[in-house]
């Protein structure tokens, strides 16, 4: 599915979308789907090779790219790079912040450092990201988008710290969508499930239990980065203008109340099934 086949091939022409995290995964997906609609793309991370390789991709589909090695724990470095992201490309209107850190380790083995290195990364990170870019966003009337995660909403095994980052980014969004409101920015955070081929899947769906992970969803599929991608368009673009302080979940249904239940009780059918 191309999402240029839905929306006007330059519905976004002209303007520039600051993604961190942009070089991989669900963020270079979302930079794919700007890029089909005609967006300029500033991408941030710390390796440069993923940098490299992710902007020949995206230009190879005709976007104007910056590239910023950077790390967003540093607040100075994001500002240099959302500066020299307006003097290459025009101010930000969209700045998608997705740059994150995840491993699974449960809460008594967590060392205190690696629970402050997952929300530096994600909480403080999005913070700095959003300062950086304020005066762009102010002079764009723009929007901010932030890559939430289910553990924001309920808790998962193993994930105390990326929990509490994530439902901190989302409060932050809620916040700041209150505030900014008045200089026409809007803020909203979009909560992905399982995104097939990234890392955050490598990392945390245990080898074999990928069968048992699609049963537990009810729309029976993982997601895919252009299912992220296409809603960051949306949500970006004048058809959400009156959208703010929302938090968009995309997971095929896999974080509704009940579907534990459900996934006990489908198991159980095909079990008498099986005979
Ligand atoms: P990913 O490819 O590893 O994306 C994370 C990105 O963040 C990478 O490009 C990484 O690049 C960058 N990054 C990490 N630490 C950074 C730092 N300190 N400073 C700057 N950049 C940094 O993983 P993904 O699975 O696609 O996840 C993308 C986003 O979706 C994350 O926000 C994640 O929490 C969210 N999410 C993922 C899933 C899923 O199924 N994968 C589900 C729900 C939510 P460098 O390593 O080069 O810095
Ligand atoms: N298990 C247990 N603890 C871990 C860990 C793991 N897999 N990885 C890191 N830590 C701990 C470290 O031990 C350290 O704590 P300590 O000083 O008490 O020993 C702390 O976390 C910081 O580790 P460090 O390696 O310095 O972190 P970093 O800042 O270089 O890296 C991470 C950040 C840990 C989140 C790293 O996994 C990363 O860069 N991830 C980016 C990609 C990613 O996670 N993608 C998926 C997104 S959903």
């Amino acid at each position: 599915m191309n999402i240029a086949s839905y929306f006007a091939k330059d519905l976004f022409y002209g303007k520039t979308v600051f993604i961190t995290g942009g070089s991989s995964g669900i963020n270079l997906g979302i930079a794919r789907n700007f890029a089909a609609v005609g967006a300029n793309l500033g991408i941030l991370g710390r390796s440069e090779e993923k940098l490299a390789a992710a902007a020949t991709e995206l230009r190879a589909l005709g976007a104007r790219v910056s590239t910023h090695s950077a790390d967003v724990r540093h607040y100075a470095a994001l500002e240099k790079a959302i500066h020299d992201t307006k003097t290459a490309l025009g101010p930000v209107h969209t700045l998608i912040c997705g740059a994150a850190g995840n491993f699974p380790l449960s809460a008594e083995q967590l060392s205190p450092n690696g629970f402050k290195a997952v929300v530096d990364i994600d909480l403080l990170g999005s913070f700095h990201s959003c300062r950086a870019a304020f005066e762009q966003l102010k002079e764009t009337k723009g929007n901010i988008i932030f890559i939430s995660a289910g553990m924001a909403l309920i808790p998962y095994a193993f994930q105390v710290h990326v929990g509490a980052a994530k439902a901190g980014i989302d409060n932050m969004m809620r916040n700041l969508a209150l505030e900014w409101g008045r200089f026409g920015i809007r803020c909203n955070s979009i909560v992905p499930g399982p995104i097939e081929g990234t890392e955050g899947v490598r990392r945390l769906v245990p080898a074999g239990s990928m069968d048992q992970l699609r049963r537990a969803i009810p729309l029976g599929r993982l997601g895919t980065a252009d299912d992220i991608g296409q809603l960051s368009v949306f949500l970006a673009s004048p058809l959400a203008a009156y959208i703010t302080g929302a938090l968009i979940v995309a997971d095929g249904g896999q974080n509704l109340p009940g579907s534990g239940a459900w996934t006990q009780l489908i198991a159980a059918e095909m079990t008498k099934a099986a005979g």
